[in-house]
């Protein structure tokens, strides 16, 4: 029998439960009495209809009544209906989620029984304190050549993908789930295909990857604020393994999903839309979600995060575009035209930033990386005309040297690299060398190093139970499970 589990659900329960009747049912939303005296905003609750158990919460509390938003859809509830008040929206992660596919609730998707931690933790906690925070780490190891140089990712980093439909972003999710370095990935699929989630799981992430990675999704078809709720179930999660000493990997995808989700939800609630269709709380549901990752205190790891956004037309002045690049400490634009002429990850290198550097590399790494970026920057200028063949060699030496460099830094961008940064370096150095500009010495490169220093050793984090992955095959993702089980 299992006692931990069983010891940590009594330690959960309220043994005096507050009711409320339905008084105004609407397509999406509730109205309920007898409880504005109890409901906090936020707080849980479970309709009981017939034999159906509809869990919600609470969006709003009036005098008299409160309106309560379902997680599931209204079919069959009546005037009447009891509606049970729950309690604070919380989860209690669990080391053992390690290896397992959930939902924003904590339930298994992926068929095999799951248990809950003890600590139950907020879904909407706070930041951690500005004043006890660490700086950004050092760089970590991306197994990407482009990433470990140019576009460096520190631990405790919150990069944006930014890009149009189908250009690559889920890819580059996928591979850094697979590739960089940390010991817990946290993985959110918010409003995505549910075809998708087993592809990712089955095929992307394979039992390799799922072994050191906890897959919390919410399909398209689940309903706006349970699709809301996978971004900050996935944060949570991320949290607890954080407090536990763990540098914690959290991917997003996507962040605009998460934002639709919170302006559907919002509108319903009776919020008037503003930026742009979105209302003005979309703003701080980003910024406060984004503010949960990065560094921690001296004595918990860091959560790094790389979350993607779609980008209409490409238009990075579009609201959760624009919040979002001005809230994270990167974002890398990816190209619908770099994309078409095959070259992936189709990364638009002058229009993307990382905001760890200078700090993150040597000086003499930065001026390789100004270098590279002089040179493109050269050669993208004046693009149109050397493909139309309207540029003759010798009119200008500097545009001659970054048309000679300029396949291989575009190759260069595409390369796989297994933990040798500065190799990478060097192979910058080399191309710009052969393209005739001016490039750091021999010594120079010999004192090139990985940064501010390696990331710490996993040997000194705390040990954490072997993954678990469930045997056999994922399962055809479940319809919404019943909260109430
Ligand atoms: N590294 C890659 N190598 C080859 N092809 C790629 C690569 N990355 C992406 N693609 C191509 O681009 C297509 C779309 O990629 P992906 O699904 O990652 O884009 P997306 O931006 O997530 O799309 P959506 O906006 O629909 O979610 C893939 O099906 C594949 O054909
Ligand atoms: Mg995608």
């Amino acid at each position: 029998m299992d006692f931990d589990g069983l010891a940590a659900a009594l330690s959960r329960m309220d043994p005096v439960r507050q009711v409320g009747r339905v008084a105004v049912v609407e397509e999406s939303i509730l109205r309920v009495t007898g409880l504005s005296r109890h409901a906090r905003l936020g707080d849980q609750v479970l309709l009981l209809t017939g034999d159906r158990r509809v869990a919600g919460e609470v969006m709003r509390i009036g005098d008299s009544d409160i309106m309560v938003m379902p997680y599931e859809d209204l079919q069959g509830v009546s005037r009447g209906d009891r509606v049970v008040l729950t309690g604070a929206s919380d989860l209690a992660p669990d080391d053992s989620w390690i290896g397992r596919v959930i939902d924003p609730f904590g339930l298994p998707l992926d068929g095999a029984p799951i248990r809950p931690g003890g600590l139950a933790r907020l879904l909407r906690a706070a930041p951690p304190d500005p004043a006890g925070r660490e700086g950004l780490g050092a760089r970590l190891e991306t197994g990407m050549a482009v990433f470990n140089t140019m576009l460096p990712v520190a631990r405790g980093q919150r990069i944006g993908l930014f890009a149009g439909s189908g250009v690559g972003k889920s890819s580059l999710i996928a591979h850094f789930a697979r590739a960089i370095e940390a010991d817990v990935v946290v993985i959110a699929l918010i409003g995505e295909r549910g075809r998708e989630l087993r592809d990712f799981v089955q095929d992307v992430l394979g039992p390799e990857g799922m072994a050191r990675t906890v897959v919390v999704a919410a399909t398209s078809d689940r309903l706006p604020l349970v699709r809301r709720r996978c971004a900050q179930a996935a944060m949570t999660v991320a949290e607890h393994f954080r407090d536990r000493g763990c540098d914690v990997l959290l991917l997003a995808d996507s962040m605009t999903r998460f934002a639709e989700a919170h302006r559907e939800v919002a509108t319903a609630s009776g919020e008037i839309p503003s930026l742009r269709g979105y209302p003005p709380s979309t703003a701080h549901a980003l910024m406060n979600l984004c503010e949960r990752a990065g560094p921690a205190g001296p004595e918990q790891g860091a959560i790094t995060a790389i979350l993607s956004v779609l980008v209409a037309g490409s238009d990075m002045e579009e609201p959760v575009a624009d919040i979002l690049r001005g809230v994270l400490d990167g974002h890398v634009v990816l190209d619908r035209a770099i994309a078409e002429r095959g070259r992936y990850p189709a990364i638009d290198l002058l229009r993307s930033v990382s905001r760890s550097l200078p700090g993150v590399a040597t000086p003499d790494e930065n001026e390789t990386i100004a270098a590279v970026r002089q040179m493109l920057g050269t050669y993208e200028k004046s693009e149109i005309l050397v493909r139309a063949g309207l540029y003759t060699e010798g009119a200008n030496p500097e545009l001659d040297r970054a048309v000679r460099a300029w396949p291989e830094l575009d190759a260069f961008i595409a390369e796989a690299e297994a933990n040798d940064t500065r190799n990478s370096f060097n192979r910058l150095r080399l191309i710009l060398r052969r393209a005739g500009a001016g490039a750091p010495s021999q010594a120079q490169r010999g004192a090139s190093r990985h940064g501010t220093g390696a990331s710490q050793p996993a040997a000194q984090l705390p040990a954490l139970p072997r993954a678990r992955v469930p045997s056999g095959t994922l399962q055809e993702v479940l319809p919404p499970p019943d909260f109430a089980r």
